[in-house]
Order: C-alpha cells, then structure tokens, then sequence
C-alpha cells in the first residue's frame, strides 16, 4: 500500500468521533463488496436488453475542445502559483483547445462513425453573453448549425444534450463574486431562458449545471481552480447558489422551450451531472469509516439529497452547516446524471497535516490494482455499486460520463467493457438506467492537467498535427460493439 500525504489520529480524534458518530449513523464507509470476474465480462454481451430509446453517446464540454474563449479559466491558464508553478500543467491554455468551434463538423462525423444516438455538448455562457444582458447572436446561430447537423445525421438523428454551465464563468459575473454572488442563479436562470429561445426547437434534453460539487471541491477547497480559494465556508455559499441555479434554470427552461424537438411529446427532459466517488474507508478503525462515510455524504449525496428534499442541506461535520428552504428544487429534475471515474482508500487526517488540497484524508493506493494515466484507479465495481446505491432516488438514472486517461490506448476498449458490465448489473437487478455516455469524444483540454490526460476515443496530436485531426483508438471499435448491439449500427 502506498499512502498519499500525512496522516495522524490524535487524542482529540476520539472525543471528535464520539461527537460525530451519532449523527452519522452506524455502517461508516460501509463497503458493498463486489468483485467482478474478468471472465464473466469477457463474455457478457452488453448493453443486451436495453430498453428501447437507450440513450448511447459521448460527452464533452465546450471549454475544454472550442478554444477561442474569454471567461475566469482563460485568465487562470495565464497564471502561477506563489512557488513559480503554472496553475496549468506546462503553461498548456485553451487559446486553440481542438479548435471545436471552428471543427465541430469533425466532432459530428466522429459520433456518427461510432453510432452513438446522443452527444453531450456544452455551450459556452461567456461567449453567448460576453456582458450582461448582452447576447451574441452570431454564437447562437453557430450552435444552431451544431445542433442541426446532430439532428441531421443518418440513418438515426444523434439527439443533442444541451449542458449550459460546466466549470467556466463570464468575466461579468466573476467581477460580482462568481457562484459567491446572489445575483448569480438568477442571471443564470435568464441565460437558461434565452438559451432555450434559442435552442429550444433542437433540444429537449438539458442539462443545466455539470458536477457542482467537483467545482467546488477544487475551485474553493482545494485552490486548483480558479478563483483559487481554500474555505469551506465559501465553498458551501457557492454550492448553495449553484443549486439555486440549477433550480432556477430547470424552471426557466420548462417555462421558455415549449418546442417539442424529437416529436415524443415532451418538450424538456432536464437533468443534473453529478459526479460520484466511491469512497472506502482505508482500515476498519473508527476514524477512517468516519471520513470515508462523511466524504460519502457530503460530496455524493448532499446535492441529490437537497434536490429530492427542495431544502439545501449541506454538512461537513464542524466545518460547514447549511439547511435552507428551497422548495424550487423539488421536481426540477426529470433524470440524475452520474460521471464516474474513480473510487478513492480513503485514511483520516483530520487531524494532522492537511496536506496542498486540504483534504481532510489521505488518498491510500494499492499499487497492484489498475490505475490511468493521472494514477486514478480503475475500479468497474464502484460504478455498480454507484448505481445500485442511486435507485433510492426518484430519478432515472443516466451515466452522463465514465472514461478513461489512456494515452496509449490500450486500456480504454477492456475499460469501456467492464463499465458497461457494470451498468448491465445493475439494470438487471432493476435499477433504471435509461444511458451510458462516454467521456470523451476527443481528447481535450484537461483542466489543471493541460493536455496530459488523454480520454478522447479520438485522439489529437496537438502539438504536432496543425490540422487537429480526430484519429481513431482502439476503443472507437468497441464503442461501435455497443452501437451494433442496440441496433445504431448494422451488425456485421
Ligand atoms: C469533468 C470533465 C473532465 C473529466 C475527466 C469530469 O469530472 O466533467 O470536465 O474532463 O472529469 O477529468
């Protein structure tokens, strides 16, 4: 075992955890154990008995793959931390990205080679709005040329999922305090709005806000993102005003898209993509079941729990305590969203040396399991257990991302697999699972990793290739496995 960071469990610890324990409940980091059987996948044919309308494609977001931006992140790449470091891996920026804005014909011809019936694309709110009230109708009118084509490909019509805010913010509403500003659901909710008057003939699936709890986890826990802040306590009033706009938004959306745009007779299907971790507690003593178990709570279910609730409830145990009434919440989602890459051994240090992300536990890895290229491990299982666990929420469920760092290439076709194996588990012991979306397309801009992570099914030669050509993987085949097996492809 390999264990990240320092870790100490003082004499304070026990007087901590008698005081938590009791509002945790008993079963801390309670592990559901399952192991697959290579063999057992290897055979499995998937995605056999979807229901028909499965939802199978891709997903990117616009920051990542369009370039040419003007919002917080394009400021962030420019910077350093105090030490020297470039906030993003090698100086990388977006100034290019894959160029998607002027290429996205070559993104649409990638998801029609692979069969996929949906695609979860982003647009982009500093370009729509560069200022307040402010909207480019030019922008606007090449998304719709995006969306069109989608919609016009053959012989099945790639339906767009249309996701409005993922990780990037006007400079107009970074200069009133971003997610911190009050103001800011209700601006997000009036850009939803003209996003829908917009949009809304070509798309009926929305997705407002992507994995609020990954923002605020790095933009305000951790200081990797921008605007760099390390304070729980800003972190909640973020998480809070992001609910209230995805709230807001869902309500705007459903009031302003009354165009029915694939003809089934409802106008909008609007969701949340809520990034999920398993967390499993590094031994059996008290103190790592108690922060595996609230990190669990806090991170996985606070969000879906305040939605179904309509009361933003948020909760780090002497850290952070929110419960507010916010009954817009409540019916604003018709399906959840869950992006799942990793599972994290999880040891307390709560209370020793937090370490640079200020995470109160350390990450222990077990360096005989499989990991990605940004030593993340690979853990099929956790999906399963994810989606079991999710059933007790009211929503259909959707894998809106799972993918793989694999520059190489040869890990992602065993990783699609076994995920997808997962997913099959689960929807046959009757949780509802209505789509699997795989992240991603292409390879992109990976945050604070510049252009390491690779996770495309296409991959880009970026330094090298002015073209920015979309090659193939090895995993485009398997993909294409998934199409033939719903019937998006013609079997072989
Ligand atoms: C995010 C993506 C990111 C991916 C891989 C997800 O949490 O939505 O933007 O590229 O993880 O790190």
């Amino acid at each position: 075992m390999r264990r990240h960071g320092k870790g100490a469990q003082g004499p304070r610890a026990v007087a901590l955890w008698l005081a938590l324990a009791g509002s945790l409940g008993s079963g801390a980091g309670c592990r559901r154990a399952v192991t697959f059987d290579q063999a057992d996948i290897d055979r499995h044919p998937m995605l056999a008995g979807a229901p028909p309308g499965f939802l199978l494609g891709v997903a990117t977001s616009a920051h990542q793959i369009e370039g040419g931006h003007r919002n917080d992140w394009t400021e962030w790449e420019k910077g350093s931390y105090p030490d020297g470091t470039p906030h993003v891996k090698g100086g990388a920026t977006t100034e290019r990205a894959a160029d998607s804005w002027n290429l996205w014909p070559k993104d649409v011809a990638a998801a029609a080679t692979l069969g996929a019936n949906v695609y979860r694309l982003g647009v982009e709110w500093s370009r729509l709005e560069p200022a307040e009230g402010q909207w480019d109708a030019g922008a606007a009118e090449r998304y719709r040329e995006m969306l069109q084509a989608l919609r016009a490909v053959r012989p099945h019509p790639i339906e767009p999922m249309l996701n409005l805010w993922h990780f990037t913010l006007p400079p107009w509403i970074v200069a009133r305090g971003g997610w911190e500003w009050d103001g800011a659901p209700a601006a997000f909710a009036a850009f939803a709005s003209r996003a829908a008057a917009a949009f809304g003939d070509l798309v009926d699936w929305w997705c407002p806000l992507n994995e609020p709890n990954v923002y605020v986890t790095k933009s305000y826990m951790a200081g990797q993102w921008p605007p760099g802040v390390k304070d729980p306590k800003r972190a909640a009033r973020a998480l809070g005003n992001l609910l209230r706009a995805h709230a807001r938004a869902a309500a705007a959306l459903r009031a302003s898209d009354r165009a029915d745009a694939d003809g089934d007779g409802r106008a909008t299907r609007i969701g949340l993509a809520h990034n999920v971790i398993v967390f499993d507690p590094a031994s059996g003593g008290p103190l790592d079941r108690l922060i595996a178990r609230y990190s669990d709570r806090f991170y996985n279910h606070d969000i879906p729990d305040s939605i179904a609730a309509g009361r933003i409830k948020l909760s780090l145990p002497t850290v952070v305590s929110v419960d507010e009434a916010e009954p817009e919440l409540a019916g604003s989602l018709d399906w959840l969203g869950l992006n799942y890459y990793t599972r994290r051994v999880v040891a307390s240090r709560l209370f020793g040396d937090r370490g640079p992300t200020g995470a109160p536990y350390e990450v222990v890895e077990d360096p005989a399991r499989p990991h990605n290229d940004l030593g993340w491990e690979i853990y099929p299982e956790g999906l399963y257990r994810m989606l079991v666990r999710f059933r007790e929420y009211p929503w259909p469920l959707i894998v809106t991302e799972s993918g793989v760092a694999d520059r190489a290439g040869t890990v992602r076709p065993g990783f699609i697999r076994a995920h997808v194996y997962a997913l099959d588990r689960a929807r046959a012991e009757g949780v509802n699972v209505i789509g699997y979306m795989h992240w991603s397309l292409i390879d992109n801009f990976e945050w604070s990793h510049g252009y390491e992570g690779r996770f495309g099914l296409f991959t880009i030669d970026f330094a090298g290739d002015p073209t920015l050509e979309r090659r193939p993987t090895p995993a485009v085949a398997t993909f294409q496995d998934l199409a033939r097996n719903l019937g998006l492809l013609p079997s072989r």
